[in-house]
């Protein structure tokens, strides 16, 4: 079979982990797929400052590489735009589209739903919430057939990879957040992380697959870590608790037996012996309830680019798997809609 085209649009922390496994493992990703898969163009910023991508894939023209001869963008970019008329663009030539971009898909989600469902392109997003853990099909997969309730977890690495090392060594704030942004969790503005902006809109993914409706990173209520200070986590300490950044997004019913949705992003003191109290550097974890199912758990590495990589080559290995057979991954367009209750706004 011919092999499937992919635009790379962005290379950096995750995109440059994305390029060395699709090239150290070419022809495992072939058997997996049914076809080759081939990175045809990398559009960047700076392409002076990639000596390790071939010259001739590299381009600083991102929308005449989506226009180009290809099957798959896989937007790496990060921010609003230009990666949302990039997205916009690619769906509605009928192009699948795979991005980790939490932001863009927070505040534009149902835009490019509708476009994908619109021309019968895939859109995948695993990596966009809880890096490496496979989280978001199974909420839109695996319990397509239950009732969820509540999805609440630890769900921004860099928050807690900084909360961790207050809390086990005394580590200043400042200090932690430099390492994680060197360890290449934090978001190129740390305040997306510090400020818990990044946290809300994962809430907000989270909680429209969760309850098959459409909430946004403005209707989640959101408080960071920044006012968090090592008194308070001594102060945490002296209780036999930890401070975490919580997501924590429920299905509310009220007196009358109305539903509607709520989400919040937190700082909390937990008890240590809390399965959550336990979760140390850049991971998450996230627990699921349904009404069938039960409760669910969801842990492993949260941010980082191999971790991420990971969950980016899922999504492209499902969607280049369904461009084979012609086919076509869950639609998110057509949902009921359930009222959102306004938390107030930070
Ligand atoms: P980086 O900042 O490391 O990389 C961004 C890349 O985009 C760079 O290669 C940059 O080019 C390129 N770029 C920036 N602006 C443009 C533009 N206008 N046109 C073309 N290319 C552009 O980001 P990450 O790899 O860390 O993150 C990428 C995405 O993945 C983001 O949405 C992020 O939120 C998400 N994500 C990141 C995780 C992580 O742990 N890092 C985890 C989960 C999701 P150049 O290299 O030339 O500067
Ligand atoms: N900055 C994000 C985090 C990257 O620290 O969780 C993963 O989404």
């Amino acid at each position: 079979r011919e092999p499937i085209r992919v635009a790379l649009l962005g290379c950096g922390t995750v995109g440059t982990e994305v390029v060395r496994l699709l090239r150290d493992r070419p022809e495992e990703f072939a058997a997996r797929v049914g076809a080759p898969v081939r990175v045809t163009g990398v559009a960047v910023r700076r392409p002076h400052k990639h000596p390790e991508l071939p010259e001739e894939l590299l381009t600083t023209d991102s929308a005449s590489l989506v226009d180009g001869d290809v099957d798959l963008v896989v937007e790496l970019i990060g921010g609003i735009e230009p990666a949302r008329s990039l997205l916009l663009r690619a769906l509605r030539a009928g192009k699948s589209v795979v991005t980790a971009n939490k932001a863009l898909l927070a505040e534009y989600g149902s835009e490019l739903y509708a476009a994908a469902d619109a021309s019968g392109a895939d859109i995948y997003f695993e990596a966009s919430v809880a890096g490496a853990i496979p989280l978001l099909r199974p909420l839109r997969e695996s319990l397509a057939g239950d009732r969820i309730n509540r999805v609440m977890g630890i769900v921004n690495g860099t928050t807690n990879y900084i909360l961790s090392a207050m809390d086990s060594t005394g580590a200043s704030y400042s200090e932690t957040l430099e390492e994680a942004g060197q360890l290449g969790y934090a978001e190129a503005d740390p305040t997306a992380d510090v400020d818990g902006f990044d946290a809300a809109a994962k809430a907000a993914i989270l909680a429209s697959l969760a309850f098959h409706t459409r909430v946004t990173a403005t209707d989640v209520h959101r408080e960071g870590i920044s006012g968090t200070s090592a008194g308070d986590i001594t102060a945490a300490q002296a209780l036999d608790r930890r401070v975490k950044l919580l997501a924590i997004c429920d299905r509310v019913t009220d007196e009358e037996g109305n539903e509607s949705v709520s989400a919040r992003v937190h700082p909390a003191m937990i008890p240590r012996d809390h399965p959550l109290a336990g979760v140390g550097g850049a991971f998450n974890a996230v627990f699921v309830e349904a009404e069938s199912a039960g409760q669910l758990m969801f842990y492993g590495q949260g941010a980082g680019g191999a971790p991420t990589a990971s969950a980016v080559l899922g999504d492209m290995v499902a969607v280049a798997r369904n461009l084979v057979v012609s086919g076509k991954g869950p639609r998110e367009s057509a949902h009921a809609q359930l009222p959102v209750r306004s938390m107030g706004q930070t």
